[in-house]
């Protein structure tokens, strides 16, 4: 009779049961392992050897059949060690089938010495066994148990090596159901954000930062270098409310599959911040590889995506930038078919205005040609540039004014208008599975951003005239609908749309 345990496959964030069977029949001494198992899988068969060898346990001199069923999914990961290993003992009777081992789930990779080594993904895992409702306990690598822990009512019992799992269901010496959970509501550290008030003048700037974080909007910053574009975008984190206790879940399960959790940081409860550089892999940007691993457009769900020196990014990374912008997801498609990942961010863009960066300054002299500045410009293409609801002009500020002891508003200020016009959003949204006015549907903007005839007479008169594509339009309305929803106001006026016109018709 072939022994089973359960175990789970991950694909990106999404998971489904896994039965790990073994079979030994007395022939030659061979180890096979089927059911599509990559290298990673191949590679176990020398731990799992290994370690049930120093964990004091005898590894069959027969031949043993592993099949991961079902045999049609591809399974990815190195965490089948560990039930591969469970199963073996069970056929070999060096352990006890038991009602225990059957409503068990098991992960782990195995160390040569037997010890249980932590995996990725393992949050989503906990959070796929305990929606399937059937009672079932997870066994998980002691270093990811905090993590595994974080869905509420998922019974999670921590590993730290094979013979004390074996020692647990022959009721030798029991390891307890994982007690440790952190508090997500524990206040951050926000030492190392910069703050509005440490940043002179850009009053503009600051507001538009504002409507942009309060709306969710994409923003791009363009000024001479120097003049604090950096400085800005790094203030934003700041400004931003607090991560809700499903958005912080849903952000930890991508950090989980991309294995960025450590046993001190088991949870993302701050808002991202992701600033890759341009030379960056398209890969490491929007995700993909043999296993298919979360990029940074996906790292920066719920935050800011901020991507210095824009265009000089390639083109392929900033054209397939344009899905997310639009839906809030990305598709990373690879042999076996594709699969998603969830990427809803702000875009923070920052550029120069020409290559050598002088072409907007007020002091210093452009030395770029007209061709060359189309040529740059052009690096960014008319859809991307569509999708960024903001273009804000980063002028250098004047010397006089960067000393000065005007006070300016400050990030702790600012991050309370932010989050009254948030709630002002949430109860619009109750309904419906959006949060912020940048994620509303054309059905959504006409529906919740009415405008007066006079308005709108206004508003086609400039699209017109500016050459606005219909997208754009919609932008125009769902930007006006932030400014209205920041004065508070259920209507949205002429002199909404006028400023969010302002900003759009920026470069
Ligand atoms: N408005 C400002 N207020 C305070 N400091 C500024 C301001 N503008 C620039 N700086 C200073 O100049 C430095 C360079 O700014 P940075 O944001 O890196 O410029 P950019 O990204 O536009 O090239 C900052 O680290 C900061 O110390
Ligand atoms: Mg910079």
């Amino acid at each position: 009779m072939p022994a089973k345990v359960n175990s789970v496959a991950l694909f990106g964030l999404e998971c489904r049961y896994v039965k790990v069977e073994v079979d030994i029949t007395f022939a030659i001494p061979k180890f096979f392992i089927v059911g599509l198992p990559n290298k990673a899988i191949d590679e176990s068969k020398e731990r799992v050897r290994s370690s049930l060898k120093n964990a004091g346990f005898e590894v069959p001199r027969a031949k043993v059949t592993v099949n991961l069923a079902p045999a049609d999914l591809k399974k990815e990961g190195t965490f089948y060690d560990l039930p591969i290993a469970m199963a073996i003992l069970l056929a070999s009777g060096q352990l006890k089938f038991s009602e225990e081992i059957n409503s068990a789930v098991f992960m782990g990779e195995l160390a040569l010495d037997g010890s249980v080594m932590p995996v990725h993904g393992v949050l989503s895992v906990s959070t796929f066994v305990h929606q399937e409702g059937e009672n079932k306990i997870l066994y998980v690598p002691f270093k990811n148990a905090v993590e595994a822990n974080l869905v509420e009512g998922q019974e999670i019992i921590p590993v730290k090596h094979l013979s004390e799992l074996v020692s647990h269901f022959r009721r030798e010496a029991r390891i307890s159901v994982c007690k440790e959970s952190i508090d997500i509501f524990k206040s951050t550290n926000n030492e190392n954000i910069i703050n509005f008030s440490d940043i002179r003048g850009h009053e503009q700037v600051k507001r538009a930062v504002t409507i942009a974080t309060a709306g969710g909007h994409n923003i791009k910053l363009s000024g001479p270098p120097g003049s604090g574009k950096t400085l800005i975008a790094k203030a934003i984190p700041g400004i931003m409310p607090d991560l809700k206790l499903n958005e912080a879940l849903e952000v930890t399960r991508i950090y989980s599959s991309a294995g960025m959790l450590t046993h001190n940081l088991p949870l993302i409860n701050r808002r991202p911040f992701r600033s890759p550089h341009h030379t960056a892999s398209g890969v490491s940007l929007v995700g993909g590889g043999a296993s298919p691993r979360p990029g940074e457009v996906s790292l920066a769900h719920r935050g800011v995506l901020f991507m210095d020196e824009f265009p000089e990014f390639p083109r392929t990374v900033l054209e397939n930038l344009r899905q997310p912008l639009e839906d809030g997801v990305i598709t990373v498609s690879r042999a076996s078919g594709s699969l998603q990942f969830p990427a809803n961010f702000i875009l923070v863009a920052a550029m120069n205005p020409c290559p050598c960066g002088y072409a907007s300054d007020f002091s210093q002299a452009c030395t770029c040609t007209p061709v060359e500045i189309d040529r740059y410009r052009k690096r960014l293409s008319g859809p991307l540039l569509d999708r960024i609801d903001l273009n804000i002009e980063v002028p250098r500020v004047k010397f006089e004014k960067l000393t000065d002891d005007a006070v300016s508003i400050s990030s702790q200020e600012v991050r309370l208008i932010v989050g009254r016009c948030r709630s002002i959003q949430e109860k619009r949204f109750l309904n419906e599975e959006i949060v912020t006015n940048s994620e509303m549907s054309s059905r959504q903007v006409r529906k919740y951003c009415k405008i007066d005839n006079q308005t709108l007479i206004f508003l086609r008169e400039a699209s017109l005239k500016l050459k606005f594509s219909n997208r754009v339009f919609f932008r125009i309305l769902k930007i006006s609908r932030t400014i209205a929803d920041l004065a508070n106001e259920r209507k949205i006026f002429q002199e909404h749309v006028a400023e969010a016109l302002q900003y759009r018709s920026q470069k």
